[in-house]
């Protein structure tokens, strides 16, 4: 597990994980940006699925992207913290990571999910995020590449931080 900070739209990873929301459809933020990046088809494939539950999540391929398919995870909405946000974010991070192994893909890149418009405190966030995707790989004696892709730099260190302790 590493972070960098880049543009997620960027990445050559076999997957990049959305944050989307429940009706798979677009919307801003990230999910704008990769629905953007890969084309009309994205949205057709997305028409598709008939929506995602919040905390799950589903693949498809991802068309003009340097990555070969998109996860579209459905994170919540940060209401306090006493509405089940940390096992529905858990959700999103075990999900994503189970369509992965399950499609034998070797590498995959998350943005901090829902802590853009949707409010969840970020250090909160990741270290979920950490702790849900250490779990999967050590549970499963995976070798997938995880990568946190940060927008800021203080996303980037936040998780650096985290990931040093979650290493040692
Ligand atoms: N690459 C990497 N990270 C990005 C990028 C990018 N190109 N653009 C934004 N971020 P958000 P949410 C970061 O709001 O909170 C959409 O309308 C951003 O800085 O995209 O899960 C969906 O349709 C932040 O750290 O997602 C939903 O309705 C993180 O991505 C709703 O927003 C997530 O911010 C989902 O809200």
């Amino acid at each position: 597990m590493r972070a960098v900070r880049a543009d997620i739209t960027t990445l050559e990873t076999d997957a990049i994980v959305n944050a989307a929301n429940t009706s798979l459809l677009g919307g801003g933020g990230v999910d704008g940006a990769i629905h953007r990046a890969a084309g009309p088809e994205l949205l057709r494939e997305c028409r598709t699925l008939g929506g995602c539950a919040t905390g799950d999540a589903k693949i498809t391929r991802g068309y003009r992207l340097p990555a070969k398919h998109v996860i579209h995870a459905v994170g919540p909405v940060w209401r306090g913290g006493n509405s089940g946000e940390q096992d529905k974010l858990a959700g999103c991070y075990r999900r994503s990571l189970e369509l992965a192994a399950e499609h034998g893909l070797k590498s995959i890149a998350f943005p901090a999910i829902s802590t853009g418009v949707y409010g969840y405190p970020v250090t909160a966030a990741a270290e979920i995020a950490v702790k849900t995707c250490g779990e999967f790989l050590r549970d499963n004696q995976s070798e997938m590449e995880v990568i946190f892709c940060c927008f800021s730099q203080r996303d980037l260190e936040i998780y650096q931080n985290l990931l040093a302790r979650e290493m040692r």
